[in-house]
C-alpha cells in the first residue's frame, strides 16, 4: 500500500465517527497523556492544536500552560516549513493556513531546549514509522532536531500494520 491509499483508508475510517464519538475518545487519550512520564517531567514541550478531527489537545494545551510548562505550537510559515511559536495562551491563537489555529507568540529557535514533542497523525505503526497529511512539514522540521523525543498520537483505529516510508520520513520514539 502507498501513503495516498494508507490516508484514504484512514480518511473513510474517520468518517465512520461523529465528532462526539472522537471527543470521548480523546479525553482517555489525553488523560494518558498528562499522565505520561516524559509530560510531567518536561519543561518545554512541541504540541500541536488539533483540527476537529483529531486528538483533542485544546484542554490538554490549557492545563500544561498554567503548570508553568513551556508550551510550543507550530506554526505554517511557506510551502512544506513550519516554524515553532511560544503558545502565551488561548486568546494569542489566530487562524493560519489549513484553518490551523496558529501561535502568535514569539518565535522559538532554541530547538535544542525542546524536551518534548507530541506529533499527530494520519496513521502510525508500532515501531514509530509516521504518515501525516502529506505536505512533510514535521519531516522537514524534525530532521534538524533529532535527539528530540517523539511521541506520536493519534486514535486506536488510526494506527495499522505497516505504515509505509520513505529515507526522509521520520520516526517517532513512541506511539500512544
Ligand atoms: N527533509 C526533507 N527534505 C526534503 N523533502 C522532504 C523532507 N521530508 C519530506 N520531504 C518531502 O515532502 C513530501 C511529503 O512528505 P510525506 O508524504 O512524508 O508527508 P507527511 O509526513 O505525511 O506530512 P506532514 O508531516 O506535513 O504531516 C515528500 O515528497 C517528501 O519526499
Ligand atoms: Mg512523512
Amino acid at each position: 500500500m502507498n501513503k495516498p491509499e494508507l490516508r484514504h483508508i484512514i480518511r473513510e475510517r474517520k468518517r465512520q465517527y461523529s465528532s462526539q464519538q472522537l471527543e470521548m475518545l480523546s479525553l482517555s487519550i489525553i488523560e494518558r497523556l498528562s499522565q505520561h512520564p516524559k509530560v510531567r517531567s518536561a519543561n518545554t514541550i512541541l504540541l500541536y492544536y488539533s483540527l476537529p478531527d483529531e486528538v483533542n489537545t485544546h484542554s490538554l494545551i490549557k492545563k500544561l500552560f498554567k503548570e508553568n510548562k513551556t508550551i510550543l505550537l507550530p506554526k505554517v510559515v511557506s510551502d512544506g516549513n513550519m516554524e515553532i511559536r511560544v503558545y502565551t495562551g488561548e486568546d494569542s491563537l489566530v487562524k493560519g493556513a489549513f484553518q490551523i489555529m496558529e501561535p502568535s507568540g514569539p518565535l522559538y529557535i532554541k530547538y535544542d531546549t525542546i524536551d518534548l514533542a507530541i506529533i499527530p497523525g494520519m496513521s502510525f505503526d508500532k515501531r514509530g514509522n509516521r504518515l501525516g497529511r502529506g505536505k512533510g512539514y514535521y519531516d522537514r522540521f524534525l530532521i534538524r532536531v533529532p535527539s528530540l523525543y517523539k511521541i506520536g498520537v493519534c486514535f486506536d483505529f488510526q494506527k495499522t500494520e505497516n505504515v509505509p516510508c520513505e529515507l526522509t520520513d521520520v520516526t517517532m520514539n513512541e506511539v500512544l
